[in-house]
């Protein structure tokens, strides 16, 4: 039995689907189980918010393995992360797989990184076995780095990411969900080439049939752009520190390992833009 949170969200809702589609048995922990996925072989157990230790504990009974999909951001997210590891090691859960981020470090330039650095550490000190999927920016959100006036601004400078699809992840998570043989790996997610901004403007130009342009911010320019949004300091750093981490080549290197996972080369940009006309509706006139 494989618990898998983060159902009713973009990436645990792939990695079910596909966990159903080989005819796992799964139970959908969530928050609504109302806007959960209605999927052969799948329970869906709901009110499991990560700050209810309670109903987490309940909800992960009699689950050998728990995808954990992490939190939205929250100034509090390693504490909902360490609730939700604690309560799958007392709910007697032997293996956890964990959606983590490349590059985390306790001193990682994105500060959201340095979250799922800690989360990593939580793991590693429990009895569970563990294996981590660190993800690269989602390459299905590069459309959305573009403004309505088509122009990306970050202080991201000239540094490249090697933006990944979320298919990809989640077909790497079902691999290892399904075939208990990943103890202790660290995977990257990470696409097929490295990208800087300007590429990724133009190649979000060319689908799009229309200017989008790059224009590289200065730390200072960044966090005073993202100011009127209101949103507290510690999100706005962590906005700005995303496309600092780029420039600072942290999110680089371009793995092999989505495709010793599913056998299959992970999508590139310009196929998922060719795909997925829908995501460039924003710059459409
Ligand atoms: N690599 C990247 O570029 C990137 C970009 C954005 C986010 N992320 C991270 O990756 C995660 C998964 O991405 P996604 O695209 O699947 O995001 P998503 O579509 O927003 O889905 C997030 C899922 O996590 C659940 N969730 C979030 N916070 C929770 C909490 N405190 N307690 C219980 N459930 C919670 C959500 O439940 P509800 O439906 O109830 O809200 C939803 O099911 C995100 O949550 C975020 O941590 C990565």
């Amino acid at each position: 039995m494989i618990a898998v949170t983060g159902a009713t969200g973009a990436l645990g809702g792939r990695v079910a689907a596909g966990l159903a589609e080989l005819g796992l048995t799964q139970r959908l922990v969530v928050r609504d189980p109302s806007r959960a996925p209605s999927l052969a072989g799948a329970e869906v157990v709901g009110g499991a918010g990560y700050a209810d230790g309670d109903a987490l504990r309940r909800a992960f009974a009699g689950a050998d393995t728990v995808f954990f999909v992490s939190a939205h951001e929250d100034r509090n997210r390693v504490d909902l992360h360490r609730g939700v590891v604690d309560a799958a090691v007392v709910a007697g859960v032997e293996r956890i797989v964990y959606t983590s981020f490349v590059g985390a470090a306790p001193d990682t330039v994105f500060t959201f990184g340095r979250d799922h650095f800690q989360t990593e550490e939580h793991i590693r000190a429990s009895p569970l076995r563990w294996t981590f999927l660190r993800d690269n920016f989602y390459l299905d959100l590069m459309p959305l780095f573009a403004g309505e006036d088509g122009t990306i601004r970050g202080p991201a400078a000239d540094g490249r990411a090697a933006v990944v699809a979320r298919d990809d992840i989640a077909a790497s998570a079902v691999a290892v969900l399904s075939r208990d043989v990943h103890e202790g790996a660290v995977y990257e997610m990470t696409g097929p080439e490295a990208l800087t901004l300007h590429e990724v403007a133009e190649q979000v130009a060319q689908a799009a049939g229309r200017p989008v342009t790059y224009v590289p911010e200065t730390l200072e320019e960044a966090r005073a752009s993202r100011a009127p949004s209101g949103a507290p300091d510690w999100e706005i750093e962590g906005w700005v520190t995303s496309y600092a981490s780029i420039a600072a080549g942290e999110l680089e290197r371009v793995s092999p390992d989505v495709e010793r996972l599913t056998g299959r080369a992970p999508i590139s940009l310009a196929q998922f833009l060719r795909d997925n006309p829908d995501s460039l509706r924003h710059l459409m006139p």
